[in-house]
């Protein structure tokens, strides 16, 4: 039987390595609230696209400063809603177009700067309430959250997770064409990893699991065992 979790578990890596499914179910095993920040970068992002101003156009700043605003993040793991406006995003956010130019979005320092600000709110809201969150993203045990008492960073192979990116677009209905999708982690994994603020990278004391050989039960379990013995769960 597993306790209610304290504080903030950091769960960082790049994508296709299975950290939304687990952060989700860790949180929902542990009581705890759920926080996806690659969600809000993905909103934003949305919100310069539907402005008509490309990701990589100077311009795109200020769409997306605008737009944090009008951004809501639930924080509820069996229904994280993200609203734009008032506007349910998802699944438009997970979409081909919001892909391609997440990235560029994402690496715009003052854009960073005003998402962390909102999600440091929203974790101490969290825990404010609830007594635990699990927050995933690439930089939370590094910039957003550098006290986490756990911090995990998920690591596979670029095969390996172009494979489950793969399917996971299939099962969405979309094409999820294998050659594309490795194409596209590998783009995004090196723009994510080279930019300037605050790149993908584990942070000095995160615990690196690599789950090429790991499903997502053998990765929950690692992670209920670790709350467990660092008495994070009571
Ligand atoms: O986890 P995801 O694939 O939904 O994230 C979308 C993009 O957002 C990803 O390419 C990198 C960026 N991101 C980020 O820079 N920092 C975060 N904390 C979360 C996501």
């Amino acid at each position: 039987m597993t306790g209610r979790l304290h504080g903030v578990v950091a769960m960082d890596g790049p994508s296709g390595t299975g950290k939304s499914t687990v952060s989700r179910r860790l949180a929902a095993a542990c009581g705890a609230a759920y926080l996806d920040t690659g969600a809000m970068y993905r909103a934003l992002t949305l919100a310069v696209l539907r402005s008509g101003v490309e990701a990589n156009d100077p311009k795109a700043e200020h769409v997306a400063l605008a737009a944090v605003a009008l951004l809501e993040s639930g924080t509820d793991p069996d229904a994280p809603e993200i609203r734009l406006d008032g506007e349910d995003v998802e699944p438009e956010i997970r979409g081909p177009e919001v892909t391609a130019a997440v990235s560029a979005v994402s690496a715009v320092p003052a854009v960073r700067a005003a998402l962390v600000e909102r999600q440091q709110q929203l974790i101490a809201g969290a825990t404010a309430t609830h007594g635990g969150i699990v927050v995933e993203g690439r930089d939370i045990g590094s910039v957003v959250a550098p006290d986490a008492p756990l911090k995990v960073y998920l690591t596979a192979s670029e095969e390996v997770r172009a494979a489950r990116r793969g399917a996971q677009d299939r099962k969405a209905g979309r094409t999820g064409e294998p050659g594309a999708v490795l194409a596209d982690v590998r783009r995004r994994d090196r723009l994510d990893s080279t930019r300037r603020t605050s790149p993908l990278h584990a942070a000095a004391d995160a615990l690196v699991l690599d789950t090429d050989e790991l499903t997502v039960d053998d990765v929950l379990a690692e992670l209920l065992r670790l709350v467990q013995d660092r008495g994070l769960v009571s």
